[in-house]
């Protein structure tokens, strides 16, 4: 079985997206066993200034994980910070990273260009955490000698920069680290927000895992609709994107149907994706209220998942202290 590792950052109330997008995926390939699952805290900080914030995010989002299938004594769940190793880790790839490898990161390059369209100077607002987010990505993969790594395809870049440094770590110091392969989920689409555009915390168009059902369909009725009549055809849009990405083929494919044939309004439309939504959600959000409810079982939780992914970084952080002379055998 192959040893795999994942994280999530914890920016934000999980949302649709999230799930979606990553969390389901990442718990999929976590499932089939010898997987190790982590918060990404340290990469929050690229983002965020809040320390109640952060400590709220992980909380959530350990809950959600787990209230999502997630099985602790299975899965190791930690919280990437409580592995203070894989910033040592990180510092010894960012001396064999060449910075040409981190300029050509998506993340970078985008908000660099964002800054020149705007006319200001390429670096402005970009921390060197956010440049060098990469090496630390790295880290968290290589120091448990990952053999897969599920990711979004947002992420599959860096991945590729791990096996990078991986390769350019043993180039220099003999065959160490293991060269990872990502895993990418091809079927996971773009989820939509409720207002077409990708769903993002930051477009303020994301629907939350645990909202009630009542907040789904509130929500879900402020999808900004054309105003045909009921027995108008319709064109697909993001009530149909939406329901495409929660409800079964079957049932997509019959309201595209309805949509096409007409005979269908978009309130009913509503109703029905509310309806999904709330059948993908809901068996969760019992479980997630009841972790939330209970922080310190939750620590609990994260600190076993700290001392086993601790037990599991610990070989590899000796062999490439050994293997730089940064120890004294
Ligand atoms: N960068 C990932 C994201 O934004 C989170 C992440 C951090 C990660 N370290 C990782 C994912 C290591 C996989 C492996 O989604």
């Amino acid at each position: 079985m192959p040893r795999i590792v994942t994280g999530i950052k914890p920016t934000g109330r999980p949302h649709l997206g999230n799930y979606l997008g990553m969390i389901r995926p990442g718990l999929e390939a976590a499932s089939a066993g010898n997987a190790l699952f982590f918060i990404a805290d340290y990469h929050a900080l690229t983002t965020t200034r809040s320390a109640a914030q952060l400590r709220a995010g992980v909380f959530d989002l350990a809950a959600t994980l787990i209230a999502f299938g997630l099985e602790p004594g299975r899965t190791v769940l930690y919280r990437q910070s409580d592995l203070p190793e894989v910033c040592e880790l990180a510092w010894i790839l960012a001396c064999v990273a060449s910075k040409g490898l981190l300029n050509r990161a998506h993340a970078y390059k985008s908000a660099a260009q964002r800054n020149i369209a705007l006319g200001r100077d390429p670096d402005s607002g970009v921390s060197t955490g956010l440049f060098s987010y990469p090496v630390l990505m790295a880290a968290d993969i290589l120091i448990h000698r990952a053999e897969a790594v599920p990711v979004g395809r947002d992420q599959r870049q860096h991945v590729e920069m791990a096996r990078e440094m991986a390769r350019s770590f043993n180039r220099s110091y003999g065959p160490v680290l293991l060269v990872p392969e990502a895993i990418v989920d091809e079927r996971v689409m773009t989820i939509p927000g409720l207002d077409g555009r990708k769903m993002s915390k930051s477009y303020g168009n994301q629907l939350a895992l645990a909202a009630t059902p009542s907040q789904i369909r509130s929500r879900v009725a402020r999808i900004v609709t054309d105003s045909r009549s009921p027995s108008e055809r319709k064109e697909p849009d993001t009530i149909l994107a939406l329901y495409r990405a929660v409800a079964s083929a079957a049932e997509a494919a019959e309201l595209e149907r309805r949509y096409r044939e007409g005979g269908t309004g978009y309130a009913e439309a509503k109703a029905l994706l509310a309806e999904a939504v709330d059948a993908l959600v809901g068996p969760a959000r019992a479980r997630h209220a009841e972790l939330m409810s209970d922080p310190g079982a939750l620590a609990d939780i994260l600190a076993d998942g700290a001392r086993r992914a601790r037990a599991s970084a610990a070989p590899t952080l000796a062999a490439v202290r050994s293997a730089t002379g940064l120890s004294y055998d």
